[in-house]
């Protein structure tokens, strides 16, 4: 209910009214779309967050995450035993804020067949996700993840028959989607320390396959393979061999000194010539206030080695909350959200000076 009187205004009046930034709008907008034969819709949700519905109306939710980073400054320093702690020495908090607005709301999602997370990061799986699925999501659907992933949804109080671990080679059927479960090479999840208590030897590398996972999700109208956290590997060669990849989706970012996480533009390259994708999509760069990223980056780089190397693909600057569409958008190098006033001039107009327009 809306408040009209200063004097019923309350902190938490204000965030009921603007929390979530976008309400229900995307969430309505991926209900209603009837997607056409032969093509398949993709929306972005912030950071890794897709949302892919096939021609038969399929929906599947990967790395779907409406938390936030730091909201103080008051909190104590990392431990020795932190990602980043073990990376650069350093104890610090990193100002990690949340630099884009929550697009959809994960409480008004009622449709939707399987949640997919490829890691155990806290930026990819989200406990309130979690519950809102299986609070308003009235199909029993399947929350698919690599082991890590799994343990923590368990610790979570997700029920055990609601979970799936999948490690690289298995295939899943999602009505008429096709998943294909492949290798990640994130090495930063290897270092992190799970949601366990038998936690590795410092100086053992721990099992990639039940840490992280990459996806290709086939659908009648092409494949999307998202790299999600993976940093630059030779091996997307191989994947690139395996799979007939279309629209390929990175995890790209700005990098802070001493810091080795996110892709870099020409790591996007390298990986879209490697998995010979026809398009390559960079996200997470949009995020976290300390890796921003510009995918014009990529672009302008794309354009100086296009020629000379050949290049068979073209990267695609996409923005949170933005759809995209295949094929209809597979020459498009930029996104732009809708601009709306399509219904211009279709009633009379009504101005003092119409002969200053
Ligand atoms: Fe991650
Ligand atoms: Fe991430």
């Amino acid at each position: 209910m809306s408040v009209d009187n200063v004097n019923d205004v309350t902190e938490q009046t204000w965030k009921d009214e603007v929390f979530p930034e976008w309400g229900t709008w995307l969430n309505e907008e991926i209900d209603r779309t009837e997607v056409p034969q032969n093509k398949f819709e993709m929306w972005w949700l912030v950071n890794m967050g897709i949302w892919l519905k096939s021609d038969q109306q399929t929906s599947v939710a990967i790395d779907l995450w409406c938390g936030t980073g730091k909201t103080t400054h008051d909190k104590a320093d990392m431990s020795p035993r932190h990602q980043w702690s073990r990376l650069t020495g350093g104890r610090k908090i990193q100002p990690n804020l949340r630099a884009q607005p929550m697009v959809i709301n994960p409480f008004a999602i009622h449709h939707l067949d399987a949640y997919l997370v490829t890691h155990f990061h806290h930026d990819h799986i989200d406990m309130n996700v979690a519950a809102a699925i299986l609070q308003n999501v009235k199909e029993p659907i399947p929350f698919i993840g690599p082991k890590d992933v799994v343990d923590q949804w368990l610790d979570w109080g997700v029920p055990a028959d609601r979970c799936r671990i999948v490690k690289p080679g298995d295939v899943i059927k999602v009505k008429d989607i096709e998943i294909d479960v492949t290798d990640s090479f994130d090495r930063s999840v290897l270092i992190t320390d799970p949601d366990e208590k038998d936690l590795p030897d410092d100086k053992q590398v721990p099992d990639m396959d039940a840490r992280a996972v990459n996806y290709v999700l086939k659908t009648d109208a092409g494949t999307v393979y998202d790299a999600a956290d993976s940093h630059f590997s030779s091996y997307f060669a191989k994947h690139g061999k395996d799979f007939d990849v279309d629209v390929a989706i990175v995890a790209y970012g700005e990098n802070p000194i001493g810091v080795q996480d996110k892709m870099t533009s020409v790591d996007v390259l390298r990986t879209a010539e490697d998995l010979n994708t026809k398009i390559v999509i960079p996200l997470h760069w949009d995020v976290w206030s300390n890796m921003l990223g510009d995918p014009s980056e990529v672009e302008a780089l794309w354009e100086m080695r296009k020629e000379r190397l050949d290049y068979k693909f073209h990267p695609f600057s996409w923005l949170p909350g933005g759809r995209f569409v295949y094929p209809d958008d597979q020459d498009k190098l930029e996104y732009y959200h809708d601009r709306g006033f399509k219904d211009r001039y279709t009633h009379p107009i009504n101005l003092p000076y119409k002969s200053f327009l």
